[in-house]
């Protein structure tokens, strides 16, 4: 490899911090893989050859990366990975979610995007988030059974494994680490620790739930032992009967149960009909690079996808990572992409999304030239353009590559962090209120303070928008990193700030992923930014007439980056016990 000699000593810590993958040097380059940082290859705080997992939980990376070492490929791991998460970050994974898994199959040069994400059940309507005065109610979008959409998530990672599995492990076998972690229970430490108390008020709401979170009168602490008896048995039922013992029978007439009594209205009709969407990924191109990311009923990847097309043709790089110049010019990009999401996007099973005209050069051309670069635009000057038809804390992002250069970006959800805190009783399953991500009303605000049109409008058997973003980076054809993040409306953003990190600005990965992150997303009109920029640079900020609010921390974008000779990963240090780990 090459490295230049000033590095060295940073090279030397990091080779002793990074242990035994890093001391067997490297192997030649994986196939079907480009390297990002080509001329500059410096070293990350972690190296692995022969595969990678980068998750936000270290049991979870732990287990993604046996299933590699056993020969398993991507995908197989990414399908351990998902119902292990499920048990030990159950704020996010789950099964009673959803979520979106890109794939990318290097042998084929193909890659798919797998939408496994929640339906609205049959008997919901568009007007039942409203209340008798005709307006929104974000209770009953959020906190009862009608924030429930039917999950997704079971059937997605079934169909992954069969579609694109390597045919050696069956879903039984990766499914084992999740059942044996929830029927022995496992130690409650890191992000558990921290989130089970921030979510001890809602999940305390329901007995169902209570059962298994608390202790006593408090939620499990850190240290304790956490057993999840029902959810290995619902995970036992899979394990026998495949996807089809979680939508059908008792564990579908438990969970449509729960729902209902919580005031919902899923059946288990509308369980058993549950079908994923193999969709085609949205692309486009940044600085040579194919970025090639998530479809609708995701608004991560046109959204992306718009705003690297408008940063294009500006120099990021000579104003310099986190300088006011970057910083406004992105603001005012991201500006114009949420007030186009807002607008024009929903399910393409219903409406009609202009993808293409949105994800256009010309367009992002357009939207350029009314981007001052000395003075904030108020979100009211923004409107949404006008694309050409077409022409024709919670969520949890990870990544995983194999030997062979195959490769899982995946992002699932619950939405809100523990989703509705309501397990269904006698399944262990904790149920999402992702139903909250339609527009109640057209301009009415979700929980993001996203707003939506009719494009969103909630319609029986209709996905509702999301802004999960999983993405790949190629170049010349050949994969180069894997991400994405949590963060609900800041998903995008925070995807968007881990490629101009390494491609604008030439951060190593972790530098990429670490760096403090900023996000506008039109309304409400403040640029919304983590603590870590200089107070001089703020005031730049505020000086082009931005209203700066310095806010908490967001995102866990696990990422995988193709370095010479192989693989480094960065899992996002924001959360305590993420782990980006290998062979
Ligand atoms: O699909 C979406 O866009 C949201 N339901 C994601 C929620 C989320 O990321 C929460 N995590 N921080």
């Amino acid at each position: 490899m090459p490295r230049r000699p000033l590095l060295l000593a940073t090279l030397l810590s990091a080779l002793l911090a990074a242990g035994p993958a890093l001391a067997q040097g490297a192997p030649p380059g994986m196939p079907g893989t480009s390297a990002i940082q080509s001329e500059d290859a410096r070293l990350l705080p972690v190296f692995a050859p022969h595969g990678m997992v980068a998750s936000q939980e270290a049991k979870a990376t732990r287990i993604g990366v046996d299933v590699l070492k056993r020969g398993g490929n991507a995908v197989d791991a990414a399908v351990a990975v998902g119902f292990a998460l499920a048990v030990t970050l159950p704020r996010a994974g789950n099964l009673g979610g959803g979520g979106f898994m890109m794939v990318h199959l290097a042998a084929r040069n193909e890659t798919v995007a797998l939408d496994y994400r929640e339906t609205a059940p049959a008997a919901a309507t568009t007007t039942m988030f409203l209340g008798p005065d005709g307006t929104p109610d974000p209770r009953a979008s959020t906190a009862t059974g009608k924030a429930v959409g039917v999950p997704g998530t079971v059937r997605g990672l079934a169909e992954a494994l069969e579609r694109y599995g390597s045919g050696r492990f069956s879903l039984a076998e990766l499914v084992a680490p999740a059942e044996r972690l929830s029927r022995e229970g496992i130690v409650v430490d890191d992000d558990l620790a921290d989130s089970l108390p921030r979510a001890a008020g809602r999940l305390g709401a329901w007995p169902s739930s209570r059962a298994v979170f608390f202790n006593g009168d408090r939620p499990f602490g850190w240290g304790e032992r956490l057993v999840q008896a029902d959810l290995a048995a619902t995970l036992r039922a899979i394990q026998a009967g495949g996807p089809d013992a979680f939508y059908r029978g008792p564990v579908a007439a438990r969970l449509a149960g729960a729902v209902r009594a919580a005031g919902g209205v899923m059946t288990e009709g509308d369980l058993a009909d549950y079908r994923t969407v193999l969709r085609r990924p949205v692309r486009g191109t940044y600085r040579g690079y194919d970025v090639v990311a998530m479809p609708p009923p995701s608004s991560g990847g046109v959204h992306l996808i718009e705003i690297l097309n408008i940063l294009e043709g500006f120099d990021l790089g000579a104003s310099g990572a986190g300088s006011a110049a970057a910083i406004h010019l992105m603001a005012e990009a991201m500006k114009q992409a949420y007030a186009d999401r807002a607008t024009f996007l929903g399910d393409p099973d219903r409406i009609t999304v202009p993808v293409a005209g949105l994800t256009a050069k010309p367009y992002a051309a357009r939207l350029r030239a009314l981007i001052d670069p000395e003075r904030a635009r108020p979100a009211d000057a923004v409107k949404a353009g006008d694309p050409l038809p077409f022409e024709s804390d919670q969520t949890t992002h990870f990544s995983v590559v194999d030997r062979d250069g195959n490769a899982v970006s995946n992002t699932y959800t619950l939405n809100f962090s523990y989703g509705l805190g309501l397990v269904a009783e006698g399944t262990g399953v904790l149920l999402n209120n992702e139903m909250d991500d339609f527009s109640a009303k057209p301009g009415a605000q979700n929980a993001y303070g996203l707003v939506g049109s009719e494009a969103n409008a909630v319609a029986p058997g209709a996905r509702p928008l999301s802004s999960m973003t999983p993405t790949f980076l190629f170049r010349d054809g050949r994969l180069a990193l894997v991400t994405g993040s949590p963060g609900g409306s800041r998903i995008i953003s925070t995807v968007l700030q881990v490629i101009t990190g390494l491609i604008d600005f030439r951060l190593n990965l972790a530098e990429a992923v670490a760096a403090p992150r900023i996000h506008h997303q039109w309304r409400p009109d403040a640029l919304l930014v983590e603590t870590g920029l200089s107070p001089d640079t703020l005031a730049l900020l505020r000086a082009r007439g931005h209203r700066v609010v310095v806010g908490s921390a967001s995102g866990s974008a696990n990422s995988i980056l193709v370095v010479p000779g192989g693989l480094a990963g960065a899992a996002d240090p924001r959360q305590r016990g993420t782990l980006a780990d290998g062979q």
